[in-house]
């Protein structure tokens, strides 16, 4: 019996387990139900009285140390998971995530709406499936229109009445038929163009419409309007100059140019050498147009205005291709940061 304790010291003080399985079959050998030191206690029984001093002090201390041990694995197993699941160190700094960045174009419409909803335009959205009456006719281009050939427009071939919008300017049809005066809003979205792709064209592309309908709107609103837009969006200095146009919805129509924000207007090759850049087209809502809509004409006026978000974009961060937009490279996408 004695060598057998002693033989279990030695097993116990040099256990040394690789895993949590092994430390459990350790435990269970020693400490388990049926184990061998519930069994060295009984055969404790039959030791000469006078023995049984020293033997019970030896099994104690084995008892003892076989549970020292089994609590100390314990500890160095679970310890062992934990760090698994926890750094050692709280104080380390985390991994980095990446959370990605706003795409450019839309950090320059969330700004063009901001701007205008500073002086009070909501914002509204129409549907990129659009049928004739929205796209054209009510916008005053009756199919035999000339200016119809002014957008190359995705027809639907079983359903030549359904097109994707060509232009946002469906959007202020919408609103006119669905609300009453005064109306002041603006709609950013997508619009298609069957257009072959190049650095400064592409299918799709997105603008900003904006529309103004109350009794007396006049042509110095338009301007003032797009002047606090112009200085707002490209800086204090900016001027803006407006061409005389023809867009079949607007009479009178017009197209804003601002003077170069990169020269100020003395001339580089952003702006070609002219000191100005164009950068949308507006006017003065045709009255048949109100009256398609059911608005009366003889009551109410407007102005409306349609910018490329693209075209915008591209002169604030110079951006030379358009197709930069359409592709997803993060390398081009991350250089943006928002501000809005
Ligand atoms: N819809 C025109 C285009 O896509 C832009 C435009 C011009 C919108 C004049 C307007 C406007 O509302 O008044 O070229």
């Amino acid at each position: 019996m004695k060598s057998q304790i002693e033989e279990l010291l030695n097993h116990i003080k040099g256990f040394a387990p690789n895993n949590k399985e092994q430390a459990e079959e350790f435990r269970i050998a020693l400490l388990g139900k049926k184990d061998k030191i519930t069994e060295l206690f009984e055969t404790f029984k039959t030791v000469a009285p006078e023995q049984r001093k020293e033997f019970g002090q030896r099994l104690n201390e084995l008892k003892n140390k076989a549970q020292e041990k089994i609590s100390e694995l314990k500890d160095q197993f679970e310890s062992k998971n934990e760090t698994k699941e926890q750094p050692s160190d709280l104080t380390l700094p985390a991994e980095n995530i990446n959370i990605g960045s706003r795409h450019p174009l839309s950090i320059i419409r969330n700004q063009i709406v901001e701007i205008f909803s500073r002086i009070g335009f909501t914002v509204s959205d129409g549907p990129e499936i659009e049928d004739d009456w929205h796209n054209f006719t009510a916008l005053n281009t009756p199919a035999d229109h000339p200016a119809r050939d002014m957008q190359d427009t995705f027809y639907i071939s079983e359903n030549p009445d359904i097109v994707l919008r060509t232009q946002t300017s469906s959007v202020q049809v919408h609103i006119m038929e669905n609300s009453k005066p005064p109306i002041r809003t603006i709609s950013p979205g997508r619009v298609y163009r069957n257009e072959a792709i190049s650095a400064r064209a592409h299918c799709q592309f997105h603008q900003v419409e904006g529309l103004y309908i109350d009794k007396q709107v006049s042509f110095a609103d338009l301007k003032q309007t797009l002047l606090y837009f112009a200085k707002e969006m490209f800086g204090e200095e900016t001027q803006i100059r407006l061409r005389p146009s023809f867009f079949p919805f607007t009479e009178i129509s017009a197209e804003m140019d601002i003077s170069c924000p990169f020269c100020k207007g003395n001339g580089c090759n952003i702006c070609k050498g002219a000191g100005w850049v164009e950068i949308l087209g507006c006017g003065m809502v045709d009255p048949a147009v109100l009256d398609n809509c059911k608005i009366d004409s003889k009551q109410y006026s407007g102005f409306a205005f349609g910018m490329g978000v693209e075209r915008i974009t591209m002169l604030k961060y110079q951006v030379k291709d358009l197709r930069l937009f359409f592709e997803n490279d993060i390398r081009f996408l991350k250089q943006f940061k928002s501000v809005v």
